[in-house]
């Protein structure tokens, strides 16, 4: 049954990057428990906008957790505290009347605040340049089958295909690390024959640029994959470390 809440938000606020930012204290009364966190902080912001003030600057796209624009943290937990779901798919239900929120950006170096709750994710689409594609020729579409691939390997490469390059990863590792998003790109495409021929390649080159943007290493405390909205596992860490020591050792790449 629907009903609503009333609840106060400590919101990180900052101007842009390189400018001091701070917490800045709001009440948010009267939020029905049907709402999305984000529809609670555009009910904020229109109440923000008509006493003219400047409404507090968040990401969003598709609402529906497939586009990976959204995401904060909330209460110290990426996309907040409901275990595979974004920041935009998480109700009001799973809050209580009088809870107090801390909302700030997701906080890594290579990750560098816009504004307010924005992140500047373009490290990601850097490592996705250096090698997250496979090279297709043009031509006919081939016959539908006529690369055989087994149900489970399949199933592997959709499972981590599922990444929808968010960052909360990142932003929940103590070593702010991107292995478990460069995994899951490398393990949707090499697990199938289609990426095999540039798996090595593909390995170097993305792990490189990932150093190069100062993403840390990986040090297993697996806090991706409890705060991964996709429940990506990491075990598609595993086999970027195997791929990337292969590609070092047995391939001709560099
Ligand atoms: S691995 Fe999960 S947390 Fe990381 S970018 Fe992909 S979907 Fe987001
Ligand atoms: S807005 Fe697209 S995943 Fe949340």
């Amino acid at each position: 049954m629907s009903r609503t809440i009333d609840l106060t938000l400590k919101v990180w606020r900052q101007k842009g990057h390189g400018v001091k930012g701070r917490l800045d204290t709001y009440a948010a009364r009267g939020i029905s428990t049907d709402m999305s966190f984000l529809e609670m902080l555009d009910v904020v912001n229109e109440e923000l906008t008509l006493a003219d003030k400047e409404p507090i600057a968040f990401d969003s796209d598709c609402r529906e957790g497939i586009c990976g624009q959204c995401g904060c943290v909330v209460n110290g937990r990426a996309h907040g505290p409901e275990k595979g779901t974004t920041l935009c798919q998480l109700h009001m239900r799973h809050f209580s009347n009088g809870d107090t929120l801390v909302i700030e950006p997701f906080r890594a170096r290579a990750f560098k605040v816009v504004k307010d709750l924005v992140i500047d994710r373009s490290a990601f689409d850097h490592i996705i340049q250096a090698g997250g594609y496979i090279s297709a020729n043009t031509g006919g579409a081939p016959d539908a089958n006529a690369i055989p691939i087994p149900a489970d390997t399949a199933e592997l490469a959709m499972d981590a295909a599922a990444c929808i390059g968010c960052g909360a990863c990142v932003a929940a590792c103590p070593n702010a690390s991107a292995m478990l998003f460069v995994g899951a790109k490398v393990s949707h495409l090499g697990l199938l024959p289609q990426g095999k021929p540039e798996a090595a390649r593909r390995a170097l080159a993305m792990v490189r640029k990932m150093d190069e943007l100062c993403f840390g290493n990986c040090s297993n405390e697996r806090e991706c994959e409890a705060e991964c909205p996709k429940e990506i596992s990491i075990t598609n860490i595993a086999r970027l470390n195997r791929e990337f020591f292969k590609a070092g050792f047995f391939s001709a790449e560099k």
